[in-house]
């Protein structure tokens, strides 16, 4: 018995706590939960477009309602009604929402998030200078017109297909708004011939259209001038005297630049240059156009003509071996003609005994 009583003290106890909490929790309930619900629980339209959102609950009530300045609906005693707009064209709506009345003279309402989106009318790149010069600064600006709500816009600028930079926007006008943005670029030679984009890109959420919507402009190509350069020039030219060479000068630049030689007294234009021994020992090749120009210099040296010497050295080389070998030729014919007997001997015997055998 003692453990009975002793049950159901506790259970008692208990109970007094859980009744306690109970009140708690279905106060702090009721502050935060209304039962009803909304279906989509927010709303991504695009302007114009037509919208239904059901409302509903599970409780008895005593009438519910949908709050709005288009489609609302009046004190209903149905437990689903709903929220339709054919065209949804008030950007400036607020949000509209459902109420209830129930229980004990208690009212709640659920407010329903819409967003109204527009696609840009259109989307153009341009700049100012569309010939660039190489080491400078320039803007290309992109416009946007119409387009809504600003804050769900992101610009993407691509030269060519590569992301080179993106615009995020903080204003909160609901209504369609026209953006320009500017783009700096410091171009190079190497993007002589690019072609940049800008792109206008609508993320609204995972309610929203899928794949965002992008609307990009035309490609806008760039020219970039640059200084020309020299390249592949040696710096010392040997010409062998009473010859010539001819050097090019090779040259890379934008506009195409005009090439010229000169050594200190004659200019001549174009990339080829003939070295001969009136050349001067200091020659200059100079590519220029509209944005500079470059030189490079080249070291003439003129060689004697060796080819004589050589020429003699050789036939010295030559006579001297040929002196040898007579030499050598005299000197074993001489013994040649010592040992004659020697070596005639055998072959006379060999003939001696052939005969014999001819005559017999
Ligand atoms: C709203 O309720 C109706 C009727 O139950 C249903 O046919 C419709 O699909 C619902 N719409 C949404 C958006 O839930
Ligand atoms: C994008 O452009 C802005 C200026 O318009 C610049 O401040 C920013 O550094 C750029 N970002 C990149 C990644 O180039
Ligand atoms: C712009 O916003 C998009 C999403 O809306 C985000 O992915 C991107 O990182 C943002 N870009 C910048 C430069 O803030
Ligand atoms: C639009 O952008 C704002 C700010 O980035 C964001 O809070 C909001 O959720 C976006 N709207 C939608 C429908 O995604
Ligand atoms: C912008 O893109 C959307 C789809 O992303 C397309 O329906 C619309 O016609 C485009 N607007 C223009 C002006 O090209
Ligand atoms: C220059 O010389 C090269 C050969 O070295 C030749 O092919 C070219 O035609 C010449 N150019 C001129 C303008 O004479
Ligand atoms: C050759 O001439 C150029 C231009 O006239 C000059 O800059 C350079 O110093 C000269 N070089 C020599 C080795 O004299």
């Amino acid at each position: 018995m003692q453990k009975g009583s002793f049950f159901l003290g506790k259970s008692s106890r208990m109970s007094h706590i859980g009744l306690l909490g109970i009140c708690f929790l279905s106060l702090v309930a009721g502050a935060l939960e209304c039962p009803l619900q909304i279906s989509p629980q927010s709303v991504v339209v695009r302007y114009g477009d037509s919208v239904s959102v059901n409302c509903s609950t599970s409780v008895t009530h005593d009438g519910m309602g949908w709050e709005s300045t288009k489609g609302g609906v009046p004190l209903s005693k149905a437990s689903l009604i709903t929220w339709r707009v054919s065209q949804l064209t008030d950007w400036e709506i607020e949000p509209p929402f459902c109420y209830i009345n129930y229980g004990q003279q208690q009212q709640c309402e659920v407010a329903l998030p819409v967003t109204i989106y527009k696609t840009p009318d259109s989307v153009s790149i341009s700049t100012a200078n569309q010939a660039m010069t190489e080491g400078n600064q320039y803007e290309l600006q992109c416009d946007i017109h119409n387009v809504a709500p600003a804050q769900n816009l992101t610009v993407n600028w691509y030269k060519g297909e590569t992301l080179v930079n993106q615009t995020n926007f903080t204003d909160n006008t609901k209504s369609p708004v026209n953006k320009i943005i500017r783009l700096p670029i410091h171009p190079d030679r190497a993007d002589d011939g690019a072609q940049y984009r800008c792109e206008a890109e609508l993320n609204l959420g995972e309610e929203g259209p899928q794949p965002h919507p992008k609307n990009t402009s035309e490609p806008l190509s760039i020219t970039v001038h640059f200084k020309p350069t020299i390249h592949k020039l040696p710096s010392t030219v040997s010409v062998v005297r009473g010859y010539s060479k001819v050097v090019v000068c090779k040259s890379e630049g934008h506009p195409k630049p005009t090439i010229s030689w000169s050594d200190g007294t004659n200019t001549v234009n174009g990339e080829n240059f003939t070295i001969t021994e009136s050349t001067a020992e200091n020659l200059t090749c100079t590519a220029t156009n509209a944005v500079g120009s470059s030189s490079r210099s080249v070291t003439v040296v003129i060689q004697e003509n060796i080819t004589p010497i050589i020429i003699g050295i050789v036939c010295g080389i030559l006579l001297v071996i040929s002196v040898i070998f007579i030499y050598i030729y005299i000197t074993c014919y001489k013994k040649n003609k010592m040992g004659h007997y020697n070596f005639k001997k055998p072959k006379a015997s060999k003939g001696l005994l052939a005969q014999p055998a001819q005559t017999p």
